[in-house]
């Protein structure tokens, strides 16, 4: 699997280790099963997105867009019919793809496989359980959703089925027809997962996404924490707020870290984000901060309960806090060229690296999943991480993603994703960005050439 089998958490070793190494000490599958309709895929990329975040390598395999690459145009729900044994044996062929598509990912060195489909037969899921278990050496955890619910079923369909690739160009009520036709079909054979027969498996059943749940023979970190996941997101209609603290005093001075009052140029965007917040009229905001001075004074004042999280506190520059980039080069030239290398692992000696503040930030991710508009007023390390999860970044682009001061990033659900927004409030401040720069290598002269605008994590 070629995971890093060091757990020591020791902060003057200059690189990360591998994530979550005792999370996926056997590659996983994850299958989905349910009908058509019952937020699978969204599931399947929602939990893709945070274990990558959190650094366990996931990719989801989809049985669908297989069977769309497979045939000609959608035409019906006929292909659907259990009597079309064409069609039966395309789609059977499509789930078996999927599925030696994602073990012979995981057998060279994935750690976890997604399958999104139906399958919604004892017979398919049998098949699974042999070539997963006993064909490979895998673990295999079943996601079941149910929903019995016709309005969130018909919201479903509204919102991610008749505008998807099978019905392009339909006239929308003939495609919400056709899209229950096909679910019927589905019906007719449908066999969920049970005590009875499936007791030696492990699952989770999802019933009306979210409002009970039933877990069966958990095995593992890893399904547990998938379990922990899952049952904290909701679908509700919700509004994220992000924005870095106004700019600092330190910002000015081009120093990084610390703990500074904001300049005067930071007040005004502490005055202009409150007009902005009133302007939004967000029922039951929250406003979450970190505990230093510059993001407190910056929510100051908004009027809204706020809550200061330490886990929310800037990356920690551990020997370099508080100097300048020039400062840092020039005391610590090795440090500053190797941070270049591979910014995301690089551990600041006696501080962070942006993989530990991932690892520190999973908390403030699970509580931004359980609550609705939240506004969370950070820093600029912490602002990536949070909107990497969201954007689905790896880890590589992380630590370069832009956010400028004085802007607010404004992050609303659509159907698989997050849709995010730059709204600049129109205060001046300084540019703390700095773009990897091309030529990276820990020679003297390489680190001679390194640019030197501050960039302040
Ligand atoms: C599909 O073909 O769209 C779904 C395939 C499945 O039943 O898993």
């Amino acid at each position: 699997m070629g995971v890093d089998k060091d757990l020591s958490n020791n902060n003057s070793s200059r690189w990360g280790t591998a994530s979550c190494p005792h999370v996926v000490q056997v590659p996983t599958v994850v299958v989905m099963v349910g009908l058509p309709a019952r937020g699978k895929t969204y599931i399947s990329k929602k939990l893709t997105r945070y274990l990558n975040w959190i650094g366990i390598d996931t990719r989801a395999f989809n049985v669908g867009e297989l069977r769309r690459a497979a045939t000609d145009k959608y035409r019906s729900h006929d292909f659907f019919r259990t009597d079309n044994a064409e069609a039966q044996a395309i789609r059977a062929k499509c789930a078996q793809i999927a599925l030696d598509n994602a073990c012979e990912w995981l057998a060279n060195g994935g750690q976890v496989a997604v399958v999104d489909a139906t399958n919604t037969t004892r017979d398919r899921r049998r098949m699974i359980v042999d070539i997963c278990t006993v064909k490979h050496p895998f673990k295999l955890f079943f996601i079941e959703s149910i929903c019995d619910d016709p309005e969130i079923v018909q919201a479903n369909i509204i919102e991610v089925k008749i505008c998807g690739p099978d019905y392009i160009g339909m006239d929308k009520n003939k495609a919400m027809e056709d899209f229950q036709m096909r679910i019927s079909h589905y019906e007719a054979g449908y066999e969920s997962l049970d005590y009875k027969h499936d007791r030696n498996l492990s699952f989770i059943q999802i019933f009306n996404q979210g409002e009970r749940f039933l877990v069966n023979k958990l095995a593992g970190h890893l399904q547990s924490r998938v379990v922990y996941y899952l049952m904290n997101i909701h679908v509700l209609p919700r509004t994220i707020y992000i924005t870095r603290h106004g700019e600092s005093q330190m910002n000015l001075t081009g120093r990084i870290g610390g703990d500074s009052e904001l300049s005067d140029r930071g007040c005004q965007y502490a005055d202009a984000l409150a007009k902005f917040i009133e302007k939004e009229k967000i029922p039951n905001l929250r406003v979450w901060t970190s505990q230093l001075k510059r993001t407190i004074q910056t929510a100051k004042h908004i009027n809204a309960p706020k809550e200061h999280w330490k886990a929310l506190n800037e990356i920690d520059a551990g020997i370099c806090e508080g100097m300048t980039y020039e400062e840092i080069q020039e005391k610590h030239p090795e440090e500053f060229a190797l941070r270049d290398q591979d910014k995301f692992h690089y551990r600041y000696p006696s501080g962070e690296s942006y993989q530990d503040l991932v690892a520190r930030l999973e908390p403030v991710i699970m509580e931004l999943e359980r609550q609705e508009n939240v506004l969370v007023i950070c820093h600029q390390a912490v602002a990536r991480c949070l909107l990497a999860y969201f954007q689905d970044k790896n880890s590589a682009s992380l630590p370069y993603l832009k956010v400028p001061l004085h802007t607010v990033l404004k992050l609303t659900p659509v159907a698989y994703g997050c849709n995010v927004e730059f709204i600049s409030l129109n205060v001046e401040a300084v540019n703390t960005h700095r773009d990897k720069p091309s030529n990276v290598s820990v020679k003297r002269s390489s680190i001679d050439a390194l640019e030197t605008v501050p960039d302040h994590v």
